[in-house]
């Protein structure tokens, strides 16, 4: 007997997931900083022509597919031509080693926000970092064990992740009303602060003065489709995952414009944050902003805890508000992730939302304690690297030649216009055949080129080759046994 499929409570559901998985880390720690290395002001020209060529149309697909095929990214793909399922597999692994790296990042904020509240880190913030939380060893081939404090952190994070993913949608619908809207609440309160303060303007003028000279390097244009990528969450199968639990007649297109432009409205605000914030740093320290602006963790887990430790007053609670605006950004990335691998079992196998949560992360979660040991930092950089500029492009790439030239994308069109008030023109197809795979394509003969030319940070060949190289093909490994597994006519 086949039961229909489980579905969001509504589409503001549907909205909010899709927002809540796009909205991440990547907003705060990454936009911000590739906008001011990138041209500040001028940067938005090329980021928005991003959002309008690629981000929103591969969006429109991803979505689009999910919901008509009304299953997660391996059999979705399966459905276009049988053998793409094993790039779907390929693809939802791809989601799944995101999610137990992500995961570490999560860990490090739950123990922030431990010692935020009594501001542990001191003033010696970037020491704090490296040496009492991380503990981290002199490079990869140091491991060494565990870090308690992150094991903690980590344990916290995949329970959180269990808890919300056990009652599959019907969970992820409420708790998406909670954790998409609070981080943009607390941003607002951080925007505030920053804003008041000293200085805060040199930060803002320094985010947003525009250099036009930068938009003729090719580099900053394919920047700017990378972040939007990234910022999205396209090609990991999280987009198609979420649509699959659209109902047959939900509508797409606006959605996805909606959570396009929420996303990117996101990335932009929190650039307003983190730049006050820099602007006032620099301003107590007597430094030129260019040297306390920076990206990634360091700003969150270094110049962030510097910033807050010199704030006039109330220093505890700002501290605690930005590590829980850092949880909460992530935790819907997190399991977003999760939820597009896990998907993929339980359309084929028809395995249930609760079990596949509790095996999922039984199996992360020891996994995940590689990137908590002395040596993690390092495991973490290269996989994140890999996946992202190797994975994820060669990913979106698959995606776009498999929908624009071997399905029929003249009638997916029509259908997609059948379903919405708003109306895609043939442009969507054009980006989808040839603005984006090219664009995809340079980019990623150019990762390509700088692997070879240059060694990535200076890690050792051995290292890349495990941790960068072999996750890629672990993953094309399992996928094609997944895909052979005959699947589960009914639910059980
Ligand atoms: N979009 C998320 C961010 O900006 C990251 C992410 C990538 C989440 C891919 C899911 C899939 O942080």
């Amino acid at each position: 007997m086949a039961e229909t499929r489980e579905q969001w409570h509504s589409r503001t559901a549907f909205i909010m997931a899709a927002v809540g998985s796009a909205v991440g880390l990547g907003n705060v720690w990454r936009f911000p900083y590739v906008a001011y290395s990138s041209g500040g002001g001028a940067f938005l020209i090329p980021y928005f022509v991003a959002l309008f060529t690629a981000g929103i149309p591969m969006l429109i697909l991803e979505m689009g597919l999910g919901q008509r095929m009304q299953k997660g990214i391996p059999l979705a793909f399966g459905s276009v031509r049988k053998p793409l399922q094993w790039f779907g597999w390929w693809a939802a692994g791809l989601s799944a080693g995101i999610v137990i790296y992500y995961s570490t990042i999560l860990a490090w904020a739950w123990v922030y926000l431990w010692h935020s509240f009594k501001l542990s880190w001191g003033d010696q913030p970037q020491t704090f970092f490296i040496e009492n939380v991380l503990h981290r060893s002199s490079g990869p081939g140091e491991i060494g064990w565990p870090v308690l404090s992150l094991v903690i952190g980590m344990a916290l994070t995949w329970l959180t992740i269990y808890l919300i993913l056990r009652k599959g949608v019907r969970s992820v619908s409420k708790v998406v009303m909670i954790t998409v809207p609070l981080p943009m609440l607390l941003l607002a309160v951080l925007l505030v602060r920053g804003l008041t303060l000293d200085g805060a303007m040199d930060g803002i003028r320094y985010y947003l003065t525009p250099d036009f000279s930068k938009l003729w390097d090719l580099s900053i244009w394919l920047k700017a489709y990378g972040q939007i990528f990234f910022s999205l969450s396209l090609a990991s199968g999280v987009m198609i995952g979420y649509g699959s639990y659209l109902g047959k007649k939900a509508e797409i297109t606006n959605s996805a414009f909606i959570t396009g432009l929420a996303n990117c409205g996101t990335s932009f605000f929190a650039g307003f944050v983190v730049f006050s914030m820099l602007g006032y740093l620099a301003k107590i320290q007597g430094l030129p902003i260019s040297e306390v602006a920076e990206g990634g963790s360091g700003l969150a887990f270094v110049t962030f805890p510097t910033a807050i430790s010199q704030l006039p007053a109330l220093n505890v609670l700002f501290g605690a508000i930005f590590f829980i605006t850092l949880l909460t950004l992530g935790i819907d990335s997190a399991f977003a992730l999760q939820e597009a691998f896990t998907t993929g079992f339980n359309d084929k196998w028809r395995i249930p939302a609760e079990k596949l949560a509790r095996y999922f992360v039984l199996i992360a979660f020891p996994i995940s304690l590689i990137f908590v040991t002395r040596g993690g930092f390092y495991w973490f950089d290269i996989v994140d690297k890999w996946i992202c500029d190797f994975g994820l492009v060669i990913s979106g790439l698959i995606q776009c030649i498999a929908v624009g030239y071997l399905y029929r994308v003249g009638e997916f069109r029509d259908y997609l216009n059948s379903q919405s008030e708003v109306r895609l023109g043939r442009w969507w197809i054009w980006a989808l055949r040839y603005v984006t795979p090219v664009i995809l394509l340079i980019i990623l003969t150019g990762n390509i080129r700088t692997e070879i030319t240059e060694r990535y940070s200076d890690y050792p060949r051995w290292a890349t080759l495990i941790g960068g190289w072999g996750v890629l093909l672990f993953w094309l490994v399992l996928g094609y046994v997944l895909y052979k597994r005959p699947a589960k006519a009914n639910r059980t």
